[in-house]
Order: C-alpha cells, then structure tokens, then sequence
C-alpha cells in the first residue's frame, strides 16, 4: 500500500470512533462531578494575544521558551495556541467584570492545549485538559475543595474514573515576599554543586529560575535535591498558617497525600499551594493532574488583586490510566436497527421505513444498495440488533420481517408495529 500523502502532525492524534466511550467516561464523570461542586463551564478561543502568557506562565519558562504555537496573523498580530488553561480563564474573568458575581467564581474547561514538546507515550504536542478554576476567595478551604474535585474525580468508583494506587503530592512554594530569601539559600546549596549540575541547570535554571533546580528530572541532578533547603521552612506567618490550615483541611477529608518538597511545577503564577496526582508508575510525563494557588496572577493580567486555586488534568493520559487499570466504560450502543430490502422494488418503501423508524426514537440505518445477503452481513458489521427486511412477499401481507441478529431468530410484524417491536 502506499504511504499516506498527509498524516496528523507528530505528537497529535486522531480520536477515533472506537476510542470515543473511554473519552465520553472520561469527560461526563469531569462534568457531573465539577457540577456537583457549583463549577461552571467556560469556554475560551482556541488562540489568544501572545503577550497573555508571556506575562503569566512567565517569559523564563519551558512553556513559553520553547514550546508556545506563537505565530503574526495576517493582521500582524502575535497569536498564541493556548499552552495551558488558567490564564485564558483569568483574562476572561476580568473582562467580563466576573468580580461583580457571587464569589469564588467556579469554573471547569474541557480544551485543546498546545505545547511543543518532545512527543513520547503521554506526551503530545496537543492534548488536552480538563480544569478547574476558583477565583476569588483567599481560604485554604478553597484550596482543599479544589484538591478534593480533582482527588474524588480520579479515585471514586461511583463518581469519579476509579483510579487505583495514585498519589498526591503537595507543597507550599509561599508568596512573592518569602521568595528572595529561600531562593538566595538554594543558590547558596547549589553554587558548590554546579559543576555536577546538567547543562540546563548550570546554564538555565541556575541563573534564571532556581527553584526549577528542584524538579530537574536528570538523575544526577535528582540525588542532590534531597538535602535541598524546603520552601515550606521559608514561609512567612501567614503563608505558613494557610499551608498547616490546609494539610488540616486535607486530613479532615480523608484525602492521602505526601508533603514533596521538590514540587515547584513549571508556571510562574504560582504563589502557596502547588499540588500533583502521580499514576502508580511515577515518570515526569505521566503526571495525571497538576495545580495550585496564583494570588498574583490577576493583578499581573490587570486585574484587581484576585486569589485564585485550580488544577489541570490531562485526558489522554487518563484515558490511558482507565485503560491501564482495566476500568469498565460504558460501551457505545449499537443501532436498534439496519433497513434491508429484499429487492430492488422494495427499496423505496425501505428507505421511508427507515426515517419512519429514526422519527419514532430509534437508531435506524438503511442497508447499502447490494444483495440482500450482503445487506445482512453489512447489519451484522455495524451490530445492529435487528435487521429489518422489506420485502414483496411480507409486504402484500403489509408486513416485514424482523431479525434478531444475536440469534438469527425471525418473524414478522405489521408495519405500523415494527418501532413498537424493536424497542421491546
Ligand atoms: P500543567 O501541569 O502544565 O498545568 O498541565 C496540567 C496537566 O496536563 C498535566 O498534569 C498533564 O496531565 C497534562 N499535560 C501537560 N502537558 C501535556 C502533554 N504535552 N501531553 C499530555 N498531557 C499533558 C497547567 O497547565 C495549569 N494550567 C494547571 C492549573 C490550573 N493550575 C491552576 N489551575
């Protein structure tokens, strides 16, 4: 066979008919357990001004150095492929004055994300999230419920996807004021460690954003995290009654989780709460569910000073981790019912059944123009439950004959009867 002339871009993939039920577990669990928590959808373009994730994911990150679809639309504008959700979100609900509702604002979007990274087994150049954000209300309780959204969404059977052997980890990276002096001791940790440092970390990370030294995933630049001073012994007071008020929080629902203090996350809008879900196999890509607090993020985009909490949970990798663990979906349904006809005189009457049938509720398709036998081992390709056959002989008797198709079994129904007949 020859190559294909065209094929979906790397590290994008088509979602096939087939793959479709585990999708559709996926989302509707993320819809109904987001509105059971009073979060609403919101939608945002595809595509927003360049400089809106410059000013919040941060200039010095991976995100935006090296992975941003960024590109002048033909009115020369820099236009960005969003990269991720919280900052569209953020913008969104500052130019529709959402500080005028009821607050927190809560908010899910289920969404394309672009980023240009390296495609391997979970990773991909657009995938996509689902995410949740509260903005507005300062208390560590938001923080915990949005950790409990995200935590029952991955874990509970009955609610959620089901998730075994997950694990969560959590830490507080503090505010913008308890920033200089950890970062001023991490330097200090690393300086006589550099040369055994990885380039990006001696070049890069060193120099620009020390506290991605921490989440490094080289080996060799892994070992001496472990001796690293923690963030959480740099908090100021308030920072740190928040992140002991939360672990209480946490506690109190029964939600395990581990302190990790080499969790910083790659977004620069990140003040306090950082917070990760690992699949039981731990690597960097398989990450299911990654968020955090961004106090400073509004007021960076131009809003008023508004905290906010949220999290983002890839889809691909759950569909992968509901596949992994054997997880049960909800199969598509078949059609009730293929329309054949027994010959070409028939087919007119065929056709119009098959409308008659899908007016009345049912899932009907009319069999392609081939021999009858080809017509059923065509209802029988799709699944059809029954097969439908117009034919002369049945019809002079105004009738038409219905086949089970598990059980090849066969009768005949009046006309009028047949949508009564299939949804029997
Ligand atoms: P993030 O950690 O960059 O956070 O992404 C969230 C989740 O998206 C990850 O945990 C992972 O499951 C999935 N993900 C990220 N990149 C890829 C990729 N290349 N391929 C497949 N899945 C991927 C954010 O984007 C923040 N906006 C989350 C947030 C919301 N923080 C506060 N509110």
């Amino acid at each position: 066979m020859a190559a294909p002339l065209y094929r979906a871009p790397r590290g994008t993939q088509d979602i096939l008919p087939d793959e479709q039920p585990w999708w559709r577990f996926v989302l509707s669990r993320a819809e109904a357990l987001a509105a059971r928590f009073g979060y609403r959808r919101i939608d945002t373009p595809v595509f927003e001004q360049a400089g809106l994730f410059v000013r919040s994911v941060g200039a010095g990150t991976d995100i935006v150095e090296k992975e941003t679809y960024t590109f002048a639309d033909r009115g020369g504008e820099e236009m960005t492929l969003r990269p991720e959700g919280t900052a569209p979100v953020c913008r969104a609900y500052i130019e529709h004055g959402m500080h005028t509702w009821p607050q927190p604002v809560r908010l899910y979007y289920i969404c394309p994300i672009f980023r240009y990274e390296r495609p391997q087994a979970g990773r991909y150049r657009q995938h996509h999230q689902f995410g949740v954000e509260a903005i507005g209300d300062p208390s560590p309780a938001v923080d915990a419920e949005v950790i409990e959204v995200g935590w029952l969404f991955l874990t509970d059977p009955g609610q959620g996807l089901g998730l075994e052997g997950l694990r969560l980890y959590v830490n507080s990276i503090g505010c913008p004021q308890d920033r200089p002096a950890y970062v001023a001791r991490l330097r200090a940790h690393y300086e006589p460690l550099l040369p055994r440092l990885c380039p990006d970390c001696q070049g890069r990370r060193f120099p620009k954003a020390p506290l991605r030294l921490l989440d490094c995933k080289e080996e060799g630049c892994r070992v001496l995290t472990g001796d690293a001073p923690r963030s959480v012994d740099f908090l100021c007071p308030p920072c740190r009654e928040h992140w002991e008020a939360l672990l209480g929080f946490l506690k109190a629902l029964g939600i395990p989780f581990t302190e990790d203090h080499r969790l910083v996350r790659g977004l620069d809008y990140y003040t306090r709460t950082v917070f990760e879900v690992q699949p039981p196999e731990e690597r960097a890509q398989a990450v299911l569910m990654g968020g955090g607090r961004y106090d400073g993020l509004l007021q960076e985009l131009g809003g008023r000073p508004t905290p906010g909490v949220g999290f983002g949970a890839g889809v691909e990798r759950l569909v992968l981790q509901v596949k992994r663990q054997a997880i049960p979906v909800p199969p598509d349904r078949p059609p009730d019912a293929v329309v054949a006809y027994a010959d070409a005189a028939s087919f007119p009457q065929a056709f119009l059944l098959a409308s008659r049938l899908r007016r009345a509720g049912l899932t009907a398709l009319l069999a392609p123009q081939r021999s009858l036998k080809g017509q059923l081992r065509w209802a029988a390709a799709v699944k059809a439950r029954y097969a439908v056959i117009v034919g002369e002989e049945e019809g002079r008797r105004g009738g038409v004959a219905v086949k089970e198709m598990e059980t090849g079994a066969q009768r005949e129904v009046a006309l009028e009867g047949v949508a009564a007949a299939l949804s029997s």
